[in-house]
């Protein structure tokens, strides 16, 4: 009955993203168009059933949960589900309870998320640049998002940085990212940009910094040592000997990492999807509405795993883009 969750290429699952809610305060221009259409609230699960998803998850042997949107801290009464969770936290089933923010909300919640055992968060930051970063989040403000930084560090929380590399708007940030990364003691990850959905402005191909290049650049001043460490996520790590300081490389792109995928995803409508480059998904609603026993949920989310693709097929090599997705990054939460 508690079988572990293993996939066709052999590969456990054991780390579950969930986006809580497909809704944004942003409207980051890689990310979303200006003018997105959101689910009607209707069609979310509740946060009761948020729990009893994820904790159908926890039993089958997942021990990574993270929590992301849109932007997750959006979502009406989110606190009651992280409350929820630290139960798994406390129990020890999960080895960590995460959240991917675009920080906005951070002032507010950081020091309850401390307290439902949340250890470390990762924020979405591309740019340190006011007007740059208005430019690219369209919505966003730069010091709202800087002061809940701040507010997760006083909490305790470890913060990562997330940066998607993007060609022609933080190339020239590349050492001012590192520098204050350093200087406040937060890890950072950069990111290549993937072809997930339709954009209104640019082709991905305008977008894309590959991080081949971008590590290159990182080497003309910094020593990098490569790390055997993982953070259970797709990321590389390499610390920079001048600084002590580690980065983080997710290449999508230049390096395939589906290998040693150990994740899925579930939406905020119970969609799982079971890689974040394929269409293909499984419907776990239905089960989850239609018994207040667990089996049929348990065989569903077992029937997806037992079809989890190999790879996303996400390639620029010849100049045009393959393998993208019709589903933009918020739906799922990356
Ligand atoms: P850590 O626990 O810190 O390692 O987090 P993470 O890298 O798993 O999660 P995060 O939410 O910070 O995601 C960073 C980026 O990695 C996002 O752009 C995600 O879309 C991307 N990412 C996460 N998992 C996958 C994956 O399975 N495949 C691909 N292609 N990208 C992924
Ligand atoms: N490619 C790569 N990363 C993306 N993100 C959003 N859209 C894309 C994209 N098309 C990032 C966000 C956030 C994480 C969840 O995914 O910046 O850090
Ligand atoms: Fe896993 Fe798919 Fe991501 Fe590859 S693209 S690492 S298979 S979820």
């Amino acid at each position: 009955m508690n079988a572990p969750l293993i996939d066709p290429f052999a590969r456990a699952i054991t780390y579950l993203r969930v986006s809580v809610t497909d809704r944004c305060d942003f409207r980051c221009a890689y990310c979303m168009t200006e003018h997105m259409t959101f689910l009607p609230k209707a069609e979310l699960l509740s946060l009761e059933e948020l729990d009893r998803l994820c904790s159908t998850f926890i039993r089958l042997g997942v021990r990574k949960l993270r929590i992301t949107g849109g932007e997750p801290l959006v979502r009406k009464d989110i606190m009651t589900f992280f409350r929820a969770m630290a139960r798994h936290v406390s129990s020890g089933a999960l080895e960590e309870l995460t959240v991917t923010t675009n920080g906005s909300q951070l002032r507010k919640y950081a020091a309850e998320l401390a307290a439902c055992g949340v250890r470390r968060i990762n924020v979405s930051l591309d740019t340190l640049d006011e007007a740059k970063f208005a430019e690219i989040t369209r919505w966003g403000r730069l010091n709202q998002v800087l002061d809940g930084i701040r507010a997760a560090k006083e909490a305790g929380l470890r913060v990562k940085i997330n940066a998607v590399a993007l060609k022609g708007f933080n190339e020239d940030e590349l050492f001012a990212l590192t520098d204050w990364c350093a200087a406040e003691n937060h890890d950072l990850t950069f990111i290549e940009v993937m072809p997930m959905g339709e954009l209104e402005t640019a082709t991905r191909l305008d977008q894309y910094w590959s991080l081949k290049d971008l590590r290159a650049r990182l080497e003309s001043r910094f020593t990098l040592i490569d790390l055997t460490e993982r953070s259970g996520g797709p990321a590389r790590y390499v610390r920079l000997a001048e600084t002590g300081q580690k980065i983080g490389f997710i290449t999508p792109l230049t390096h395939n990492f589906c290998e040693s995928c150990n994740r899925v995803r579930v939406t905020c409508t119970g969609e799982l999807f079971q890689c974040l480059g394929q269409e293909e998904k499984a419907d776990l609603r239905a089960p989850l509405r239609a018994s207040s026993e667990d089996a049929a949920l348990e065989q569903a989310i077992r029937a997806a795993i037992a079809r989890k693709p190999k790879g996303h097929d996400f390639d620029y090599s010849r100049q045009k883009v393959a393998g993208q997705m019709t589903r933009h990054m918020s739906h799922t939460g990356g």
